[in-house]
């Protein structure tokens, strides 16, 4: 499709535009995983499916790292957004058309990682080397301050919830049903979103 500018970016196009992202540009790697970027949000969608989660929780699961892409989408939209911070540039260029849980699971998916290596002995061990390294550039563990903070957000179980499916969706063997799949399920999303107040 043809990239609508910002004044036409709405509820009616918002899925096929990203869909048109994925299409285009899903191919490309995630960062120094096996999976490319598409195998690795189409996996999060998947596990989320698989596990009866919520319309909210698949869409989260599915467009957390959206903001890789976030030069593909209008530069107003982006002004307070772009500062190479995927989570943060994701969240808000979906939060015109996605309720919250939906941003706040894309925008603390990066600090959920953080929340966890501080609050889940476990949890460390699960990450791959990639992730691992990308820690260290995002912080390291979070404060025992900074993790009280974190779990005071009312969506903190969605957004631990999708960091779970986040480092799991990185499995090169594991086959997904393509973008198109979970077209009507986000267009869903958003027009219970987006829908007239009553
Ligand atoms: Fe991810």
């Amino acid at each position: 499709m043809t990239r609508p500018d910002i004044s036409e970016l709405n509820p009616r196009n918002i899925v096929a535009f990203i869909g048109d992202i994925f299409e285009r540009r899903g191919a490309e790697s995630y960062l120094g995983e096996q999976v490319t970027m598409s195998q690795h949000m189409l996996q999060g969608a998947q596990l989320a499916e698989n596990a009866d989660a919520s319309d909210e929780l698949v869409a989260a699961a599915l467009l957390h790292d959206i903001g890789h892409y976030t030069n593909e989408f209008p530069e107003d939209a982006l002004e307070q957004g772009i500062d190479n911070h995927h989570d943060e540039a994701g969240a808000r260029v979906l939060e015109r058309f996605f309720p919250s849980i939906v941003t706040d699971c894309v925008r603390h998916h990066v600090a959920a990682k953080r929340y966890l290596c501080a609050t889940d002995g476990s949890y460390f061990g699960k990450l791959s080397d990639a992730s691992v390294h990308t820690l260290n550039l995002q912080g390291g563990p979070m404060t025992e301050i900074e993790a009280a903070d974190f779990a005071a957000n009312p969506n903190l179980k969605a957004i631990v919830q999708v960091r779970y499916w986040d480092d799991e969706g990185k499995d090169p063997a594991v086959e997904t049903p393509d973008f198109w799949h979970y077209a009507p399920l986000l267009q869903r999303v958003v027009d219970n979103h987006c829908k007239p107040a009553a």
